[in-house]
């Protein structure tokens, strides 16, 4: 079933949970991620990030993340993930995603501001929620560009910017830099948790992190103490897709059609899913 980006925070916010919000640009990723959901019961995000979109265009995977999520018993928001222009979230919602972000982060700061809040006019228009972005985060989320910059802190968030940007832009939920880098970690992640604290109480919205891959389940359980609601999540559940295969024609050398490729893909992604699901839903999952 659909539940709103509100909803899914509220339910983090209640229990003390990180919402895992994952990229699905492959069949193998959203109905492994979705097969997750339904083993626990527990609200999660399925996401299409623009950057993906030649991987496969939001026109073909949205329909079907839409439709999957509505006739299954998992409670699910299907999400536009780092929208770089209007029309992209545009196009989301026209599809009939009920949620957004919206990635301004590189933008001056004013300009986020003011095309962020364009944003959220729009979805107001349809009820829907917006995430925001403001500090930049290296790395890319399309996995192609590996993540440098590692415990650069000129490039995390500053309180102050958050605080100014929710108020005026109206944002449900606030992305912020403190640490993680979308991709794999070339270096130990160095996160500042006292930041998260300060961003959270500041920012007045509950904080998303982006890079979620890599991180240890003591690092995301404090994420979580501190104010972290909403955690994306790819490159480590895509890595574990093409690991099963590459061992898949390891031990089944004589393999000639992709139909077993990909269900050794597909269950590779559910266990990884699963792993971090234990994690960021600690009390509520068995
Ligand atoms: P990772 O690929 O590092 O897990 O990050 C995903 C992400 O932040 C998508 O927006």
């Amino acid at each position: 079933m659909l539940i709103s980006l509100k909803e899914a925070l509220a339910y983090g916010e209640k229990n003390n949970c990180g919402i895992a919000a994952i990229n699905t640009p492959t069949l193998e990723l959203l109905l492994a991620t979705i097969k997750v959901a339904e083993k626990h019961g527990v609200p999660m995000i399925l996401q299409h990030a623009e950057v993906h979109d030649p991987v496969v265009s939001i026109d073909d995977i949205g329909p079907a993340m839409l439709e999957l999520a509505k006739r299954s018993s998992a409670p699910l928001v299907v999400h536009v993930d780092h929208g770089e222009s209007i029309d992209f979230v545009r196009r989301g919602f026209e599809i009939g995603f009920n949620s957004a972000m919206f990635d301004g982060s590189r933008l001056p700061f004013e300009d986020n501001l003011a095309q962020t809040k364009e944003v959220v006019e729009l979805a107001n228009e349809y009820g829907h929620g917006v995430e925001g972005e403001l500090g930049v985060m290296p790395g890319r989320e399309d996995g192609v560009d590996s993540a440098e910059g590692v415990g650069d802190t000129s490039l995390y968030t500053d309180p102050d910017q958050a605080a100014e940007f929710v108020a005026e832009t109206g944002v449900t939920a606030l992305a912020c830099s403190f640490g993680t880098v979308h991709g794999l970690y070339k270096a130990e992640p160095k996160i500042n948790y006292d930041l998260i604290s300060t961003l959270r109480e500041r920012a007045g919205v509950p904080i998303v992190m982006h890079g979620g891959s890599g991180l240890s389940p003591a690092e995301y359980r404090e994420c979580i103490n501190r104010g972290v609601q909403k955690i994306n999540y790819y490159t480590y559940a895509d890595k574990a897709a093409l690991e099963a295969v590459k061992q898949l024609l390891v031990d089944e050398p004589s393999t000639y059609v992709m139909a077993p490729v990909t269900v050794a893909a597909r269950n590779a992604v559910q266990n990884n899913v699963d792993e971090l699901v234990q994690c960021l839903y600690e009390g509520q999952v068995a």
